[in-house]
């Protein structure tokens, strides 16, 4: 099959494909529960600082990586380094890694589909019962979420670059944004939603310390969708008369000012619900946000709106969030099925076939470790404690191989691509960036401080999670 490489239809369709990429649950709730957590704006500031000084010039990296070769990750790493087999690896790391951050990705959106359909039935009450999230992941019944949820993310990537992935960016990332805005509205007209935005807006920089400052680097280049393969894959799709750097700009900017607004949606329904909320109370975990504490904000709006119109707000909030769930999980899969259509030659429906069948056991067999199976609930033991097939995944690919992934590309582009050909990727398409600022800070930067962060992450997190060390107290 020599067919010409797809592409995307316009410079806009690739930014809102890569921004729907990286606008993801890690925005809509991930970000607002760190910064509740973590001193508010304090985090923002430090957040942003992250997003813009060391995600995004590894975001131009892995645009230009998949730009130049217009390849996979393998097939890109393989050709710029003449199959070299240590790059190879890295390569193949690149595609394993987005697979199976997308059987852990997959899981938590296959239970947003199914509160989002249990909100559309009536059934708010019932998702409010601060027990029922507990039960729900073990029903049988997360199986049909699952499969309604992987048939959608089919549809679409069948569909192909420019009339699959480009036309539901297109369609979904508007719609997100106007849900997104209406829903902060609609929060701060609540009583006592200003409490929150005080809250959020007075930076609080005694919380900041070494662990709120590697969380808030880890949650940038997640949020960013980096060293996942992802936008190697999508900026192997652009166009060469479109620029890298100010597609990349959009893209960051976009994922930040979502998640800005997100924390303005979340945290004034917090204190809304609560005037007296102590943040050091609320959980942790973006995860018993959304299943635990969010329902009850929306059933408690009862009293003053209604049942209907409240489940209709959480009904918006439950779409919202599956809205950027799919274009995150349709943009990870993308990477695997590239790899497979590139390296083996075959037809995307072929390929997808393939995929899925192997997503579909990973996903089930991680569906399973909330207590559904023995095996893969307590499935290894590491650092101390009993760990789940799911707990594993996160541990591994989302938490110690994304920033060794990271460490790879930069000095991938500078050391073994050189800075001049990286220099002349970027330079395709944006002329404007020869000799700018940008690009003496991207040159400078990918060759000194970036890559040493990435890799001093990596091995901090290594030490932490499996030999249960911390080198920052
Ligand atoms: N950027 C996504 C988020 O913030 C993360 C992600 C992207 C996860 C793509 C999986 C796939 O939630």
């Amino acid at each position: 099959m020599n067919a010409p490489r797809e592409e995307f239809g316009s410079r806009l369709g690739f930014i809102l494909a890569a921004a729907g990429s990286a606008v993801g649950i890690g925005n809509m709730v991930g970000f607002p529960v760190a910064a509740t957590k973590n001193g508010g704006a304090a985090f923002l500031l430090i957040y942003a600082i992250f997003v813009f000084l060391i995600c995004l010039p590894v975001m131009l990296a892995e645009m230009a990586v998949g730009r130049k070769t217009r390849k996979d990750p393998l097939g890109a790493y393989s050709e710029l380094t003449s199959n070299q087999p240590g790059w190879r690896l890295a390569g193949w790391l690149s595609i394993i890694t987005p697979f199976m951050i997308a059987v852990f990705y997959m899981v938590i959106t296959v239970w947003i589909f199914g509160y989002l359909f249990n909100t559309a039935i009536g059934n708010l009450d019932m998702l409010a019962n601060p027990d029922y999230f507990g039960g729900f992941i073990n029903e049988t019944s997360i199986f049909i979420y699952m499969a309604a949820v992987s048939a959608i993310v089919y549809l679409i990537l069948l569909g192909g670059v420019k009339q699959g992935i480009e036309k539901a960016a297109k369609i979904l990332m508007p719609t997100l944004f106007i849900m997104l805005l209406g829903l902060v509205i609609f929060v701060l007209t609540l009583d006592n939603a200003f409490a929150g935005v005080e809250y959020y807006l007075v930076p609080d920089f005694s919380k900041i310390n070494a662990n709120v400052v590697s969380a808030a680097m880890g949650q940038a280049f997640f949020s960013l969708s980096l060293g996942m393969g992802i936008m190697i894959t999508y900026g192997s799709y652009l166009s060469s008369r479109d620029g890298i750097p100010g597609s990349a700009k959009l893209v960051a900017l976009t994922d930040t000012a979502v998640a800005f607004i997100a924390g303005l949606m979340i945290i004034p329904a917090v204190f809304s619900f609560n005037p007296n909320t102590d943040t050091a109370d609320l959980s942790d975990s973006s995860l018993s946000m959304i299943f635990s504490f969010l329902p009850q904000i929306f059933l408690a709006l009862q009293t003053s709106i209604g049942y209907f119109a409240a489940s209709l707000v959480a009904g918006v909030f439950f779409l919202l969030v599956f809205f950027a769930a799919i274009t995150s999980l349709v943009s990870i899969l993308e990477v695997p099925n590239a790899a497979i259509m590139d390296e083996r030659n075959v037809s995307r429906k072929k390929s997808l076939i393939m995929l899925g069948a192997g997503m579909i056991v990973f996903a089930v067999i991680s569906a399973t470790s909330f207590g559904m199976l023995n095996f893969t609930t307590e499935f290894v033991n590491y650092a101390g404690a009993p760990k789940s097939f799911f707990d594993v995944i996160y541990d591994v690919f989302y938490d110690t191989i994304l920033p060794l992934n990271g460490f790879l590309i930069c000095i991938f582009v500078i050391y073994r691509w050189k800075k001049a050909n990286f220099n002349s990727a970027l330079e395709e398409g944006e002329e404007s960036y020869r000799n700018s600022f940008f690009q003496k800070y991207v040159d400078f930067s990918m060759s000194t401080f970036i890559p040493i962060i990435l890799l001093l992450i990596f091995i901090n997190t290594v030490a932490i999670k499996f030999f249960g060390y911390s080198f920052i107290g």
